[in-house]
């Protein structure tokens, strides 16, 4: 696990951006693994920009969204589908049709999951998985407990996540569903490289079960403890918590700017 600690969100950004950049000229048929919520709008604002210069195109790649939630009527503005269409999708290139997210209306839940895991291995897996993390250490919506093999299925939301997530839907706690569909646990693991960020004192905690505490479907994002090549974007308050801070700090200062992350 890189961990890098940065002075702001720009900082973030412009790093996560320059690693997707740098992907998809390698590759221009990438496939992103897209999230929602506050985290990674610095990465999307950059990306979306640099599209706007010609800098990046999203032409030939394909994203896949991690999440939504059960019964949002298609067009609600807080559907993930609509808030990545909003934050992220719309304003860059991809070709009509590209992205996918997992279908919150379905009538048969379980095909519909196992449709989208299908739809996920036939474009080969993700290159690059974004992700933010929950104050309670969920990543895309595998609250605690989840099973650390899980695959996309459907998730009772908890309260903590519900009160958390209010403010999106006007502060009223039961306007936000209860239940989410959400890749699994092992669907995340299952991409080449992630990239979660963390940003603002709330975080503190969940980052320090992440990145220095026991793997336990507790905390579910600490099973990417197990994964070869994630890098944890992180500012200051986020990493508050961190014993090894420091070391982490030093260690991203002796790295070759070139390498990237
Ligand atoms: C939501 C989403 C997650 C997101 C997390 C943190 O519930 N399902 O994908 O990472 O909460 O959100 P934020 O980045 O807004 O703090």
């Amino acid at each position: 696990m890189e961990i890098v600690i940065l002075p702001d969100n720009d900082a973030i950004g412009g790093l996560a951006a320059d690693a997707i950049a740098n992907l998809l000229q390698r590759k221009p048929t990438a496939v992103l693994g897209l999230a929602t919520g506050s985290s990674p709008l610095a990465i999307y604002d950059q990306l979306a920009a640099r599209c706007a210069d010609g800098a990046v195109s999203f032409a030939r790649a394909t994203g896949f969204t991690l999440d939504e939630y059960v019964g949002l009527p298609a067009d609600h503005p807080e559907s993930y589908r609509n808030v990545i269409d909003k934050d992220f999708v719309s304003r860059v290139d991809f070709a009509p049709g590209a992205v996918q997210g997992p279908d919150g209306l379905a009538d048969d839940i379980p095909a519909s999951c196992a449709a989208y895991e299908a739809a996920i291995a036939a474009a080969g897996g993700v290159d690059l998985q974004i992700l933010g993390i929950g104050t309670d250490g969920h990543i895309g919506f595998n609250e605690p407990g989840s099973s650390l093999a899980s695959r996309t299925r459907i998730k009772t939301l908890t309260r903590q996540t519900r009160i958390d997530n209010a403010r999106f839907f006007g502060g009223d706690l039961e306007a936000v569903p209860t239940h989410c569909l959400t890749q699994g646990l092992a669907t995340i693991m299952s991409a080449r490289h992630v990239v979660l960020v963390a940003t603002g004192p709330g975080k503190a905690e969940a980052v320090h079960h992440l990145v220095e505490g026991p793997v336990s479907a507790l905390w579910p994002a600490t099973i990417l403890q197990h994964h070869p090549h994630v890098t944890v974007l992180l500012d200051s308050a986020a990493a508050s918590r961190l014993q090894l801070a420091d070391y982490y700090r030093e260690t991203f200062r002796a790295k070759p700017a070139w390498q990237g992350i």
